[in-house]
């Protein structure tokens, strides 16, 4: 259990410039003052990180985000409906915004979130500044879902770990972009695709084939030092299986067949499986609705060469 002094403890670490990890609903973060340069530098080399690749600033409620960046009309509705929650809302920040260049990789945009756990929500509080978080991995392994994952991955790195169990969403945050008046997703993820555009009554532009681009989006990410097969209705011997729905063993993302399931379960058998050191690990076919959009893009980023 977290107590109130475990909290404190871990604001003060974050307020001296150290490096703190922290559950989320979507996965465990590697936290660090969004204000203080030399804290958000610690962060691209304890991941291992390109520095291009801009960071997400965590707030504790949308008036800290307002505080950070201009939101146009669509973007304070999803603000309004979805936060707390597993999304990331990429603005224009305001010139007088004290978040870090570094942390925005020099755009002129900034991506926020005000995640849903209580833990999070009660450091950010505590902290009562934006705290620059990427998922707690080395650069392009596979991301966190329980605090012993962030353990064997960043151990030595950072400050101190806060342990809240696994994470229920399981999958990162998905992310839109509201820059020159277009609603953009770079990121599928924790919340569906199809959940925003019922909320804006209109479709999102995809970043591959629209003009924004994410600069996090690198081909190869999430990957198991295992090779990876996708859409493997079966394993070969020297593979290691991940089913999906009707399969007997011991890694099922989901033997009902729910998506909702399989992404809480992603990254916990994926890092479960590359520690038996396969050869390969061959994964069940996922259908693309709902989170299934964001497990496909995780896995074909897993599969990709590298
Ligand atoms: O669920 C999550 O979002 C987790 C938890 C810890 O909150 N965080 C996370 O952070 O996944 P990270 O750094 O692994 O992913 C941030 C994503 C990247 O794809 C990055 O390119 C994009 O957000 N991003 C950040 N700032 C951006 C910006 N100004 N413009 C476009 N994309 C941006
Ligand atoms: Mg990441």
């Amino acid at each position: 259990m977290i107590s109130a002094k475990d909290i404190s403890k871990a604001a003060d670490l974050l307020l001296s410039g150290e490096l703190v990890a922290f559950p989320t609903e979507t996965v465990y973060g590697l936290g660090a003052l969004a204000t203080d340069d030399k804290a958000v530098a610690r962060i691209y080399a304890a991941k291992g990180r390109p520095t291009f690749n801009p960071l997400i600033s965590h707030v504790p409620d949308v008036e800290a985000a307002f505080a950070l960046g201009e939101f146009s009309g669509d973007a304070l509705k999803l603000a309004a409906r979805f936060w707390p929650g597993p999304l990331t809302l990429v603005v224009p920040r305001w010139s007088t915004c004290t978040v870090s260049l570094l942390a925005s990789a020099g755009l002129s945009s900034l991506a926020i979130r005000v995640p849903q756990h209580p833990i999070a929500l009660e450091l950010l509080r505590v902290v009562g500044k934006p705290v620059v978080a990427p998922s707690a991995n080395p650069s392009g392994r596979i991301s966190p879902t329980t605090a012993q994952h962030v353990r064997d991955g960043l151990g030595n790195k950072v400050s101190m770990i806060l342990d809240g169990g696994p994470c229920a969403v399981g999958v990162e945050s998905t992310v839109v972009s509201f820059l020159e008046g277009k609603a953009t997703l770079l990121r599928p993820g924790g919340l569906p695709r199809e959940t925003i555009e019922d909320a804006l009554g209109f479709r999102l532009l995809d970043a591959d084939t629209g003009v924004m681009h994410s600069p996090g989006q690198m081909e190869s990410h999430y990957a198991p030092h295992a090779a990876m097969r996708l859409n493997a209705e079966t394993a070969m011997t020297d593979e290691a299986y991940l089913g999906f729905g009707n399969f007997d063993g011991a890694h099922n993302l989901s033997p009902s067949g729910d998506v909702v399931e399989a992404a809480a379960n992603l990254f916990r058998m994926l890092h479960e499986l590359d520690a038996t050191k396969p050869e390969r690990i061959a994964v069940a076919p996922i259908p693309m609705g709902g989170l299934g959009e964001a497990i496909n893009d995780r896995l074909k980023r897993a599969a990709a060469p590298r």
